[in-house]
């Protein structure tokens, strides 16, 4: 049998196709998806809250966001305020809320850190390589979440319940590395990421 095509050719064909499905092709959502709107009366309008307690949304990693929304649907996350938010999401609107916030600029209130903690704070997450996961600056990659900013009395009430293990739906990770935590030590660890 001939070929109609020299093989190079069929080559080059089929790696252009296999480039052309493998490249994410990113959500287009320059304005905010109808269920944000509900979000921002807690998280921001562009998902930088103002209240203490709640995280910020902008800039987190979309696929980070996506997986804590499932969370919350499904019970491995609760919270007397967010779990009822998440129940009636569908799947498609996780991942458009996701990308969306995502693609938002991260604004943190502004937040003075005492000077000597987070000093101390810097030392502790160097020794325990939360940089290795978080990455430099904690700035987040994919299913690990950027924690620079977040808002200090957030972030410690997280470090706290994944040490007391009132947190588990992070695969072991955090429970983990919270456990060699002492109680100061999250607070300098606080001081330190709440003012990156
Ligand atoms: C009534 C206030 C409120 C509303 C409205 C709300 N949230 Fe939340 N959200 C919270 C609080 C509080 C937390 C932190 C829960 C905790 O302490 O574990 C949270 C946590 C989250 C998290 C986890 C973030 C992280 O860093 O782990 C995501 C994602 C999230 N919310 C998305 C949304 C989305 C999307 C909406 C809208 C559909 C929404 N929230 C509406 C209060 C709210
Ligand atoms: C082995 C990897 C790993 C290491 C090391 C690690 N983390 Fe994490 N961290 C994670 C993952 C994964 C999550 C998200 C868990 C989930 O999906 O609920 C997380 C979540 C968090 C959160 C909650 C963020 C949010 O928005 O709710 C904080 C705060 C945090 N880490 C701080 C730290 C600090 C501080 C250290 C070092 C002392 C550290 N992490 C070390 C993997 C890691």
């Amino acid at each position: 049998m001939r070929l109609r095509h020299p093989p190079q050719l069929l080559h080059v064909l089929s790696v252009a196709g296999l480039l052309a499905g493998a490249v994410p092709v990113p959500a287009q959502t320059p304005v905010a998806p109808p269920k944000a709107a509900v979000c921002a009366a807690c998280h921001g309008a562009q998902g930088n809250p103002v209240l203490p307690l709640v995280p910020a949304l902008a800039g987190q990693t979309a696929r980070y966001i996506y997986l804590q929304l499932r969370d919350f649907q499904e019970g491995r996350r609760s919270n007397a305020l967010m779990s009822p938010m998440a129940k009636d999401l569908s799947r498609d609107e996780m991942r458009e809320l996701g990308a969306w916030y995502a693609a938002q600029k991260s604004s943190p209130a502004p937040f003075q850190p005492d000077a000597a903690r987070a000093r101390l704070g810097k030392v502790k997450a160097d020794e325990t390589l939360c940089t290795m996961c978080h990455l430099g600056g904690f700035a987040g990659q994919n299913e690990i979440p950027r924690v620079a900013g977040q808002p200090f009395d957030y972030v410690v009430k997280q470090l706290r319940a994944f040490k007391a293990r009132e947190r588990t739906n992070d695969a072991g990770n955090m429970t983990s590395v919270s456990s060699t935590l002492s109680d100061d030590d999250i607070l300098n660890l606080a001081h330190y990421i709440a003012g990156l």
